[in-house]
């Protein structure tokens, strides 16, 4: 199927299931003019690279309340920042999230740049979070993979060959899916398809708005994708 016609098919999901996230600026206001704050987009996102989006929640809304805005958190104290990262993980994160902070807001003059090449060069930012900023604060047409996507992605391709030599097959799938109209909307779309129905077990294919276009349901292999390659022994 057209691949246009099938960014549409997930996007109409989206407008109806869109899931809920303190971060998240939804379908209806998105289509209403209210453009996300990319501290906030940077911030979630930030958290994200290596936590549950439910450990997250309360992180991130704390986060936002005791720094609004980038130059307030470039202000803060690294200990209390530090202090308040607890529990979340990979300490490097928050120790970025602060450098970060700090070029934004005082060599930026507080605007987080709206490009691919941009956002890599600022501290705590690699490939993955550059374009899932590009696309979900900037709605610019980027190429956002994850985990979650991958899957999708090798189930409605049907790419067998196994994890990890089949990323770079995975991220061009995604890639011509990519819609021009909408991406930031889009790029949360596949996210949140890949958490509540394409999931890593048991999908739930009857209700998924691919349905008809998955090459791995049409196999019925697709519970068994994306394969990974077996643990060579030591
Ligand atoms: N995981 C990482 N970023 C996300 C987002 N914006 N929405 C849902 N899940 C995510």
């Amino acid at each position: 199927r057209d691949a246009g016609v099938m960014a549409g098919e997930l996007l109409d999901w989206y407008d109806r299931h869109a899931r809920d996230m303190p971060w998240r600026v939804g379908p209806a206001d998105r289509a209403a003019g209210i453009a996300p704050d990319p501290y906030a987009v940077w911030m979630s996102e930030v958290m994200l690279q290596q936590t549950t989006v439910a450990a997250v929640r309360d992180y991130f809304t704390r986060f936002m309340a005791l720094w609004p805005t980038v130059h307030d958190l470039a202000n803060a104290e690294d200990a209390r920042v530090m202090g308040e990262w607890a529990g979340l993980g990979y300490y490097a994160r928050a120790r970025n999230l602060l450098k970060c902070a700090r070029v934004v807001s005082r060599e930026l003059d507080g605007a987080f740049p709206d490009t691919l090449d941009g956002l890599k060069a600022l501290p705590g930012i690699g490939p993955y979070t550059a374009a899932a900023i590009a696309a979900i604060a900037f709605d610019r047409s980027e190429t956002v993979v994850d985990g979650n996507v991958e899957r999708v992605m090798a189930r409605l391709f049907c790419i067998e060959d196994p994890m990890p030599g089949s990323k770079p097959a995975l991220r061009d799938a995604a890639a011509t899916l990519t819609p021009k109209a909408r991406p930031g909307d889009y790029a949360q779309a596949v996210m949140d398809l890949g958490a509540t129905i394409c999931t890593p077990k048991s999908p739930a294919c009857g209700i998924c708005p691919w349905r008809d276009d998955c090459a791995g349901r049409a196999k019925g292999v697709q519970a068994a994708l994306p394969a990974r390659e077996a643990k060579k022994p030591k």
